[in-house]
């Protein structure tokens, strides 16, 4: 692959507090254009891996480099092209929406005259221009995040990372939040890294995602990989559990449509498919004379994802 297409790249990444790796050996790369969601439970690495991204911490081994500058040696750099939205979005309480932005503006060295509109601009994709002039004091945590939003944009990056976009609001305007960044995405083409323990919320907004657990990438593409990589290679995984189990009745179901694989286990069996196969299945139980007493399907790979790595901590 191109490494132009690249924004991105961690290479062996690792990060020691004292003797503990909280990020451990991380390849990972983001492209040019994409959201891509680092996904996991509390305590992963996930801000870690962040901070290590804009060159606010260092590795202790390993790189990492943002549209080729190395995060470590040339931060600068990387500060000049990302806009940075942490995990508590901080502002000065007292000032208006507009005063924030416009104290932004002015440590990004905007020209003077082109501040007001850049302020306008960006308060309108974020749907705050109605409270440019209001207190943030009095803001909801939903229109800080969305300011936020708007204070990164100030400086026209090429990439913005989100740590926790969702964390805190409630779910309508988690969705509301995470809408902004799809449409950011589209018309600006900026790239965004998204960092998140709730992959229900992600999984709309991030055609990628990585699952980080303990530091470890544990496993990382496209939520439809993901998927078949944990249904064994199908889209959804039916479970069935009979009165009784024959290896007649496991060859005919091996034979129904869209059946990709078959595995019993006592008189449980599992069929992994890739089409909602239960009425067949249902048909030819009958068929048979034999009782079910259980069917259940799994389709949700990162509700399955979740449960296997995020619910051990
Ligand atoms: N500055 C620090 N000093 C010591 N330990 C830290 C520090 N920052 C984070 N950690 C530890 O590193 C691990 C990963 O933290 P973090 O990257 O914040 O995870 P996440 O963002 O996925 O919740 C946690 O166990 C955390 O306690
Ligand atoms: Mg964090």
């Amino acid at each position: 692959m191109n490494d132009n297409n690249n924004l991105i790249i961690s290479k062996n990444l690792s990060k020691k507090y004292k003797e503990t790796l909280v990020v451990d050996n991380l390849n990972l790369t983001i492209k040019k254009g994409e959201i891509f969601g680092l996904l996991g439970p509390n305590g992963a690495g996930k801000s870690t891996f962040i901070l290590m991204t804009l060159g606010l911490t260092e590795p202790t081994s390993g790189s990492i480099s943002v549209a080729g500058f190395d995060s470590t040696r040339e931060p600068l750099k990387v500060k000049r092209i990302t806009g940075y939205l942490p995990e508590k979005v901080g502002f000065y309480d007292d000032m208006t929406a507009k005063g924030n932005l416009a104290y932004t503006a002015e440590l990004n060295n905007i020209p003077f005259r082109e501040i007001p509109k850049k302020i306008d601009e960006a308060l309108e994709i974020v749907a705050l221009s109605k409270n440019k002039n209001q207190i943030v004091k009095t803001f909801s945590k939903g229109m800080k995040q969305r300011l936020g939003i708007a204070d990164v944009l100030i400086k026209e990056p090429e990439l913005i990372i989100f740590d926790e976009p969702t964390e805190g609001l409630d779910v309508k305007v988690a969705n509301q939040m995470l809408q902004t960044i799809l449409d950011l995405n589209k018309k600006k083409n900026i790239t965004f890294l998204l960092s998140s323990h709730q992959l229900n919320l992600m999984q709309r907004v991030c055609p990628r995602v990585g699952i980080l657990s303990k530091g470890k990438l544990i496993t990382e593409g496209t939520v439809e990989s993901l998927g078949r990589n944990m249904f064994g290679g199908g889209k959804y995984r039916i479970e069935l559990e009979l009165e009784k189990v024959s290896e007649k009745i496991i060859e005919k179901l091996k034979k129904l449509d869209k059946v990709v694989n078959v595995i019993r286990n006592d008189n449980k069996i599992q069929i992994v498919c890739d089409k909602d196969i239960r009425q067949d299945i249902s048909r030819l139980i009958s068929a048979e004379g034999i009782l079910m007493t259980r069917m259940d399907m799994k389709q949700d790979a990162l509700e399955e994802i979740y449960l296997k790595y995020f619910k051990e901590e």
